[in-house]
């Protein structure tokens, strides 16, 4: 296994002194090469899971293995791709993609070609030259991809990379990063609070239960690539994940609006979630 988490338990201290339970019980294991999805509702920990696996947050009970190997802190074998690109404005496309490789003292020479080979694997080769301010939202994110792949890690972290972007371009970025999975044969693990887009682009899928987070349930998704949207196996998937994640969400509603929930349930007959309470 590539990634391991073992029993990881994550608190966080709140402003007033107490803590605040944040992850419990976590086991999870990505084997290299895999494409790795976590989804749950918004607030129940995916960020933080990424970031221990990064390096950035440590577990408070629990370990984190990456080969074997307890982890200490970020490493050049995991890099995040965060839903803002991230890029330097004063920077065109190129020195940003390159940006890295110059702090690792490559020559600029090398640096230029590697960099041009990852903008070109995002279909990005024309605009080397081009400034962020001039790209669209689709565009700075295969950026962020680039400057990320160029790099060369064993492991993508992925965070919401396409939550701010329009649903076509949404598209077009799956096809992409479905064949950089492919070329690369990159490990990803991939945040996102969209199920369309979980079961279009992994290879199994961890749902997250919320307050405190825990992994609930997983699902494989036995589809060939690249994935085709309206595959039977995709749809019936996502319905599944659906009704799962229904359960959660309403979990979550009971607790924010008390008995205004009760209430809200009561005034909309309809609701396909109306007659899962036992005291209505
Ligand atoms: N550094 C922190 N300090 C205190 N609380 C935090 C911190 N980071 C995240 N949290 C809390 O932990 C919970 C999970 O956050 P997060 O992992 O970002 O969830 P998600 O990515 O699933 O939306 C949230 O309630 C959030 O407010
Ligand atoms: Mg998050």
């Amino acid at each position: 296994m590539q990634v391991e988490l073992q029993q990881v338990n994550k608190l966080f201290q709140k402003d007033n002194g107490q803590s605040l339970q944040v992850l419990e019980n976590i086991n999870l294991t990505i084997k290299r090469g895999e494409f790795l999805s976590l989804i749950g509702p918004s607030g129940c920990g995916k960020s933080t899971i990424l970031h221990i696996i990064a390096g950035l947050e440590f577990p408070t009970e629990g370990k984190l293995l990456v080969n074997g190997q307890q982890v200490k802190g970020p490493g050049p074998d995991r890099i995040v791709v965060f839903q803002e690109s991230g890029l330097f404005p004063w920077m065109n496309v190129l020195e940003n993609v390159m940006y890295g490789l110059l702090l690792k003292k490559m020559k600029r020479k090398e640096a230029e070609e590697k960099a041009m080979d990852a903008l070109r694997m995002v279909h990005l080769g024309r605009f080397s030259k081009a400034f962020p301010h001039e790209l669209s939202g689709g565009m700075k994110q295969r950026v962020a991809i680039a400057r990320a792949l160029v790099m060369d890690p064993d492991i993508l972290l992925m965070d919401e990379p396409f939550a701010a972007l329009d649903e076509q371009t949404r598209m077009v970025l799956h096809y992409e990063l479905q064949e950089i999975w492919q070329k690369t044969k990159k490990t990803i693990i991939f945040i996102t609070h969209n199920i369309r887009e979980a079961v279009m682009l992994s290879q199994r899928i961890a749902l997250m239960g919320t307050r405190p987070g825990i992994l609930k349930k997983e699902f494989l998704v036995e589809a060939a690539f690249p994935r085709n949207p309206s595959d039977n196996v995709l749809v019936h998937l996502e319905r599944r994940i659906l009704a799962s994640l229904e359960q959660e969400m309403e979990k979550v509603l009971k607790e924010e609006m008390g008995d205004d929930y009760r209430l809200q349930k009561g005034a909309h007959v309809g609701d396909p979630l109306y007659h899962l309470g036992s005291d209505i």
